[in-house]
Formats: C-alpha cells, sequence, structure tokens
C-alpha cells in the first residue's frame, strides 16, 4: 500500500489543466448501457473508480476500450448478464448508477446492495422509489436490489429525501425514463452540473429531456437511443481541491479546463477569506487564476446541495481554515459524519472542535508535519494539502483512496513546486 511523503513549506507556482470529472464520467458511462452501438467519452480521466465502473460495464457485456487519443469507446455487445456482483460494487457505490439504465434497457436488473461507508450511511432507497414510481418490482434477495420491469411508464416523482436530493439518485431515475412510455417529471431533482452533463449526453442520444440543472426536470419518453460522442465537463472538486492547495501555499497557479461557474459558493468563500480568484479564458480555454499573499481570514462554511457549498470540498477547506486568522465553523448538511479527517488533521497540531455535524476551527500560525492516515477520497485530499502548508515532514498512509479521484495528484503538485514522495509502505516499515 502507497504512502506519500510531502515535505512542507513550498509555495505552489505554475500550471495544470483540470481533467473530466469523475462524477460526471460514472453515471455517463453506466448511461451508455441505454444505447444501441457504440459511444465515444472524451475526457474520462484515468482513476481506479474509472477502472472499476469499466470492470462492470464489460461484465455487463460491453466492450470499453480506450482509444488512442485517449477518449473512451463502449458498446453493448451482450445484454444476456444483468448482474452487477458484490464484489464489484463494493469496491464503488457509483456501481448503483447502472440500476436504472439496466432495468429501462433489458427489463431486468441486479444489483448488490452497496454499503455504508467511510462518509456515513449512504441509503439507496430513493434511488428505489424513483424506480418504483416508474413501474419496476422492486425486491430485496441475499443482499441484492433486483428491478423487474417489461416497460417503464412515465409518471410524476418526488426525489427529495431528509439531507435534499440526490444525485446518483437523479441520475438513475432520469436515464430509466428517458425509455419509459409517456412523460415523467422529478420534482426535487438534483441540480448538480454533472446531472446536467448526463442530460447532455442522454439528449444526444436521441432522449428528450428539459431542466436538468434545475430542481424540476421533464423526460418525455422515447422508443431507443442511439450511441454518440460526447465530452465529460471538467472536473470541480479536482479544480477546488487545486485552488485550495494553491491558497495554503500562498502561491499562484493557473488551472486551465475550469468552469467557474459551477465553483460559484466555493469561489465566494475563497473571496471572503482573502483568496484572489480571476477568470482566465486563454485561446478559448476556460480556466481561472488563484493566488494568496497573506495569511487568510476565517469563515463560516455550511454544505449545501448544489448551487450551495459542495459537501465533496468541506474537508479541503477545513485543512485551509486551520492555519486562518481567527475562528471559523464548517456544518456538514449532506453527510453529517464526514468529518474522519478530523482527528487527523489535529494529530498535525489543528485545533478542531467538533459537535455533531458542525466543526469549530481554531485558527493556528502553523500545522506540524506528522504520520497520518487516509480514510476516504476527499479527507485524503484535506491531508495531502494540509502537509503542503505543514513544517516538516508529513507521511499520508494509505492514499489509495486518493487515487480513486485524483490522476497522479503528487506528480502534478511536484510540477507546481510540491515536494511529494510516493513510497510503498513496506519501505517506510523497514
Ligand atoms: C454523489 O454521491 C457523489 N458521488 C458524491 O461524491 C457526493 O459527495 C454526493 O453526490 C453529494 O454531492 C458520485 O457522484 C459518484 P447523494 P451520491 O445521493 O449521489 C442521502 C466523492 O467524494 N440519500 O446526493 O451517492 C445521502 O445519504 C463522492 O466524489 C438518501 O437518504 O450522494 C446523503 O445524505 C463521495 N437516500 C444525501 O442524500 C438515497 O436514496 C445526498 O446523497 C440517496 C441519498
Amino acid at each position: 500500500m502507497d504512502s506519500l511523503v510531502i515535505q512542507g513549506g513550498t509555495r505552489l507556482r505554475g500550471s495544470t489543466r483540470i481533467n473530466g470529472s469523475k462524477n460526471a464520467a460514472l453515471p455517463i458511462m453506466a448511461a451508455a448501457i441505454l444505447a444501441s452501438g457504440p459511444s465515444t467519452l472524451i475526457d474520462i480521466p484515468n482513476l481506479s473508480d474509472i477502472g472499476h465502473q469499466i470492470n462492470l460495464l464489460r461484465e455487463l457485456g460491453a466492450t470499453c476500450e480506450r482509444l488512442a487519443d485517449g477518449s473512451l469507446q463502449i458498446n453493448v455487445t451482450d445484454e444476456s448478464n444483468s448482474h452487477a456482483r458484490y464484489d464489484l460494487v463494493r469496491k464503488m457505490r457509483a456501481s448503483i448508477c447502472t440500476l436504472g439504465p439496466l432495468v429501462a434497457k433489458r427489463g431486468y436488473a441486479r444489483i448488490s446492495m452497496p454499503g455504508g461507508c467511510a462518509i456515513g450511511d449512504r441509503p439507496v432507497d430513493i434511488h428505489l422509489r424513483g424506480l418504483q414510481a416508474l413501474g419496476a418490482k422492486i425486491e430485496l434477495n441475499g443482499g441484492d436490489i433486483t428491478a423487474t420491469a417489461p416497460h417503464l411508464t412515465g409518471t410524476e416523482i418526488f426525489l427529495g429525501g431528509n439531507f435534499g436530493s440526490t444525485v446518483l439518485g437523479t441520475a438513475n431515475v432520469m436515464s430509466a425514463a428517458t425509455l419509459a412510455r409517456g412523460t415523467t417529471v422529478i420534482e426535487c431533482a438534483a441540480c448538480e452540473p454533472e446531472v446536467v452533463d448526463l442530460a447532455n449526453y442522454l439528449n444526444a442520444m436521441g432522449a428528450k429531456i428539459t431542466g436538468a440543472g434545475t430542481p424540476r426536470i421533464t423526460i418525455e419518453g422515447v422508443k431507443a437511443l442511439t450511441g454518440t460522442t460526447h465530452k465529460i465537463i471538467p472536473d470541480r472538486i479536482e479544480a477546488g481541491t487545486f485552488m485550495v492547495a494553491a491558497a495554503i501555499t500562498n502561491g499562484e497557479v493557473h488551472l486551465q479546463n475550469v468552469q467557474l461557474d459551477h465553483l460559484m459558493a466555493a469561489t465566494d468563500k475563497f473571496r471572503a477569506i482573502g483568496v484572489l480568484v480571476e477568470k482566465d479564458n486563454k485561446d478559448g480555454v476556460s480556466g481561472c487564476i488563484v493566488s494568496s499573499l497573506r495569511r487568510l481570514e476565517a469563515t463560516a462554511i455550511t454544505t449545501q446541495p448544489h448551487p450551495g457549498f459542495p459537501t465533496d470540498l468541506q474537508a479541503q477547506f477545513m485543512a485551509l481554515l486551520c492555519i486562518a486568522d481567527g475562528n471559523s465553523i464548517i456544518t456538514e448538511k449532506i453527510f453529517p459524519d464526514r468529518f474522519l479527517h478530523v482527528a487527523e488533521l489535529s494529530r498535525m497540531g489543528a485545533r478542531l472542535h467538533k459537535e455533531g455535524p458542525t466543526v469549530i476551527i481554531e485558527g493556528q500560525k502553523q500545522l506540524i508535519g506528522a504520520p497520518i492516515m487516509a480514510s476516504d477520497l476527499r479527507a485524503s485530499a484535506a491531508l495531502v494539502i494540509a502537509g503542503l502548508a505543514a513544517k516538516g515532514t508529513t507521511t499520508v498512509n494509505r492514499v489509495y483512496h486518493i487515487d480513486r479521484g485524483y490522476e497522479r495528484i503528487e506528480q502534478r503538485l511536484n510540477a507546481l513546486g510540491a515536494q511529494i514522495q510516493r513510497i510503498d509502505q513496506k519501505e517506510l516499515d523497514l
């Protein structure tokens, strides 16, 4: 198992390109199941989660091939197996977004029920409620969910839950409704840019979806969809993570392939604490320049569904606020238990007080390097970011989590001036 060894204290400077969005790519790859003929997906990042989704699609009868230009071609050639096994699903919860496409296209899906994970309980009840409303018969057998429907029928569906809407639930129901008979209206749909990207892909395949990006999505069912070519949107969470890395090191970094309009809540917080964020659309490529020259100020953050502040940047901002001037407060409203980074940041000298879903952060002048343990994808990113600013050496163990969502992160940060070495854990134990 790999560890990242970080020598803190260098300012990040230079330019890097942000990859295509993991969380847009995963449901779009699943939706390729709905089509006849190949889809070519451009800017699919090279991540372990994408590898797991490719393995699952292959098991479900699709060929998946990386073309010379790096795009991914998916073509379903065999519809005989519609069973997503536990050993594939447990590696990546996003495999649940094959459920809607499978039942809509093949009339049957069997998917192992995903378990909880490091960021807390992750139920799928709203996904199931939505598919049931479309007419699918849902059963739970031996830990597997089965969904059966000779055909789906359009209807009105409310997809709200106690923590707002559901991103992958909206993806599942919207994808399934494209092939339903009649019209489906989803109320309280997730408004995340990844849902809009999926709707754009489905529409390019022949679906009739309007309203994606708003809480009401209308889907007029069509008889069939055909494969198409689609470019994945830039990863707003990867962009936000590099922005925090630039800010915490008082650096100046140019990020290419960023859609700042997908990051408005985060940009607002950056500016509120004293980070300069400027749009930079050179040569028709959208991007931004992030710089900070002084000690940052404290702030209050509450995570919310889009367009509110994203839960997927909560841990990274906590690392940043650990060294801000004054006391900050972060409240997590999407995944109230998503705080595994708190104990690890505390090992680096951060002063954090957790009370339920809220953490009070007493800003310190400096963090001190320490051996720490990565627990989930975004917490791992936060710990690497903390290590960039800390005095001395930080060793982040179990970094396989980070490879799920960030491609070659240490190489890309090193190209900006960071000093990070990837080491096999065994070498550290010697
Ligand atoms: C997506 O997960 C993302 N994953 C997550 O990113 C992200 O944190 C999350 O959306 C919120 O933005 C992917 O896109 C692959 P939800 P998703 O359903 O769709 C509750 C990362 O780090 N809920 O929108 O699974 C749920 O417990 C990952 O890249 C139900 O109660 O999240 C949570 O409190 C981690 N019942 C809230 O809704 C359900 O049926 C929002 O979760 C579904 C969800």
